[in-house]
């Protein structure tokens, strides 16, 4: 691979060189893949004479942009680029400098804006050009991930770009309620939403568990509905400020009239039945809900959402609208008698009512509005955006019927799936029909990360890296599509993101070592490595009911989503059944060898921290199967088939090993299996 990428760099030398999508990729890593990249025979070296010129009028944004790349790159090349340079207009004046940044007009931060841009690599300099500095900032990310070293040191490759992003809509929901996060936090997610070009963040910012935002109309909200935990309006402005630096819009949801048991426990007054309302500690769907009967509502709902929108300047505002039971409607004569002096046949059409109440109260504050799914309802005007999470019908039907929408639906990340299963699911795919306008229609999608099972120590190995595989399938044209080839830049952007202080690959080490109580960690270590997490909804049923108060510091928590070991082994073997060779024999005997060794040493460990025990069984299981796979593997080598008793054995094996422990599942188990039964002769 590496002498291909080579050869392709010494052509370039003599004539400009269009790639392939796929050399693209493979020459350069970049994550997301630009539309158009030809090479070109240049190459600028980095050393102290590093100068930056921005030229044209442009955004503040990119002056400060600028001179944060400056100190990435130096960072990353520990080279003293210039202790005093810090890019500003009156600065900016060299246009022969290093890097020369075109920007043609400031940009708005808003839906549609021209993020594009162009990076070309002459004789002398890089120029970046781009409409707007929302381009420029992301050609500098490009570049960043473009710097290249070699014997010679650190310096930019010869390259011409084009590049801009496939939907204008690139998202991720962050929720910040069912556990809370600090606002340092939320500043990494966005350096991390930055590096792989997205453009949104959707904060879930209140629900049962919290409403997270200070109210000075409503202070009750943030004395009684939040245990003292939300953020204070300066620092939604902080918020709001960095991401925009950043040339990410914030779209705030506040949900009603469900999942309001927050606001109720504050108000109680708008609640459609009088109970003791308290914060609600578990997750999930409750009854509590607001009273659109109550004619005082819509006055709280437009003093409260004219505040709440002023802190956020960007035009659209999400009102939730989902997962309402209906029971509290259903169960209360007064709605129910005005369900039916107004012909309503299904709480449904209540919901409408309301959403039809608040249209006029969100328009009048200047945004549009927009809510989850549940809201397409028959009569909903078509300017509200629709957000679809519970099926691809929804999203397509929004569609057809008229409305903008985003999809979520298949990119719920709090679930666990690997980034492959989220990197294929094409918001607009050749398999649906649309005409021209539908697929107008279609704004883009978001990652959702939902927080009942992640704190701030766990927040970043949930979101990344595998959101950046979303983020390339939002930005980068639908035939990007290599499934291996995302997986193997994953990596390499995981690194990138992990330099702008994110913590996914570091949070395991901490946990691992509060877990093994002061000893070694390595055979937890061993364990966690192929393990993931219960996946869908599984780990929050049977025996554990999760509260916002329980540990989040487990083997359920160390143990991350979509495991490279796991996936390296599974294709080795793979590969192995196809064709042996001794190589590949001995990677995976040797990484079998390593887990059926494992169990004694993690066996002492367990005994002085009781912690644990729940991972006893999966370490022990851990230990059969990997022995099984290494009989396989001698089966396969001396050329013998077991007889059906081993089979049968083995089988057995594999079967209890399917069995979760400390609500994490282990992921060689199919691979083993492929293992046996090809030994087998099956
Ligand atoms: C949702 O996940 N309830 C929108």
């Amino acid at each position: 691979m590496i002498f291909l990428r080579k050869l392709f760099l010494i052509l370039a030398f003599f004539c400009l060189i269009s790639l392939t999508q796929a050399q693209v990729n493979n020459t350069f890593n970049l994550m997301p893949a630009p539309a158009a990249l030809k090479l070109n025979s240049n190459r600028i070296g980095l050393d102290q004479r590093f100068r930056i010129c921005v030229n044209g009028k442009a955004n503040k944004r990119i002056y400060d942009y600028a001179s944060r790349f400056i100190r990435r790159l130096s960072n990353k090349t520990g080279i003293f680029l210039d202790k005093l340079q810090y890019v500003t207009v009156k600065d900016s004046k060299d246009i022969s400098s290093t890097l020369l940044i075109k920007i043609h007009r400031p940009g708005k931060l808003e839906l549609g804006e021209d993020e594009s841009y162009s990076l070309v690599t002459n004789a002398k300099q890089v120029i970046v050009e781009s409409e707007t500095d929302l381009g420029a900032i992301h050609a500098l990310e490009t570049l960043l991930q473009l710097l290249s070293s070699d014997a010679n040191g650190y310096y930019f490759p010869g390259v011409e770009i084009s590049d801009k992003p496939r939907f204008a809509w690139r998202g991720l929901l962050l929720d910040v309620v069912l556990h809370f996060m600090p606002v340092d936090v939320v500043k990494r997610t966005l350096d991390g939403m930055a590096v792989v070009k997205m453009n949104v963040l959707h904060l879930h910012l209140s629900n049962d568990q919290g409403f997270r935002v200070e109210s000075k109309i409503f202070p009750r909200l943030q004395q009684v509905a939040s245990d003292g935990i939300f953020y204070t309006q300066e620092e939604i402005r902080d918020i709001v400020r960095y991401a925009d630096e950043r040339g990410i819009r914030v779209v705030p949801e506040f949900v009603v009239p469900a999942h309001t048991t927050a606001i109720l426990t504050a108000y109680p007054e708008y609640a459609s039945v009088k109970r003791d309302y308290k914060l609600q500690r578990y997750f999930g769907v409750f009854d509590p809900v607001m009273d659109p009967t109550n004619e005082k509502l819509y006055p709280f709902l437009e003093k409260l959402f004219k505040e709440m929108s002023s802190l956020f300047p960007d035009d659209y505002f999400h009102i939730g609208g989902d997962e309402n039971t209906g029971k509290d409607w259903e169960n209360t004569p007064h709605i129910k008698s005005f369900m039916q002096s107004k012909g309503m046949k299904k709480y449904m059409d209540l919901q409408t009512y309301f959403n039809a109440r608040l249209l006029p109260i969100i328009k009048k504050t200047g945004k549009i509005m927009m809510g989850w799914d549940e809201i397409l309802q028959p009569g909903v005007p078509n300017e509200v955006v629709i957000q679809s999470w519970r099926g691809n019908e929804s999203f397509y039907g929004s569609i057809k019927k008229g409305h903008k929408a985003i999809l979520s639906y298949g990119y719920y990340i709090d679930l666990i799936q690997p980034a492959s299963y989220h990197y294929l699911n094409d918001p607009m795919p050749d398999s649906v029909k649309l005409t021209d306008q539908e697929k107008k229609n279609i704004l883009g999608g978001e990652a959702t990360m939902w927080s009942e099972m992640i704190t701030p120590v766990t927040v970043d190995s949930r979101i990344w890296p595998r959101t950046a595989a979303i983020a390339e399938r939002l930005w980068s044209k639908q035939n990007v599509n290599n499934v291996d080839d995302m997986y193997r830049r994953l990596d390499i952007v995981s690194l990138h993101l992990e330099s702008v202080g994110l913590q996914h690959l570091t949070y395991k080490d901490k946990l691992m070592r509060q877990l093994a109580n002061g000893y070694d960690t390595k055979s937890l270590e061993v364990l966690v490595s192929v393990l993931e997490p219960l996946k869908i909804y599984e780990r929050n049923e049977g025996d554990t009911m999760y509260t916002v108060f329980s540990p989040f510091t487990k083997l359920a928590d160390v143990a991350s989503p979509d495991q490279k070991l796991p996936r390296i082994f599974k294709k080795n073997v793979e590969e192995f059944l196809i064709q042996t060779s001794p190589q590949l024999e001995k990677s995976i005997h040797d990484e079998l060898m390593i887990w059926k060794e494992n169990d004694s040493e993690f066996k002492k460990l367990v005994v002085n921290s009781p912690v644990l025990e729940e991972a006893a069984s999966l370490s022990e299981n851990l230990s059969l199967i990997a022995a099984a796979g290494l009989e396989s593997v001698q089966y396969l080598h001396d050329k013998k088939i077991p007889g059906e008793t081993w089979l049968a054995q083995k089988m057995e094996i594999i079967k209890r090993a399917h069995k979760q422990g400390g609500r994490c599942e282990i992921q060689i188990i199919d691979t083993v299996q492929k293992l046996i039964e090809k030994a087998a002769g099956k």
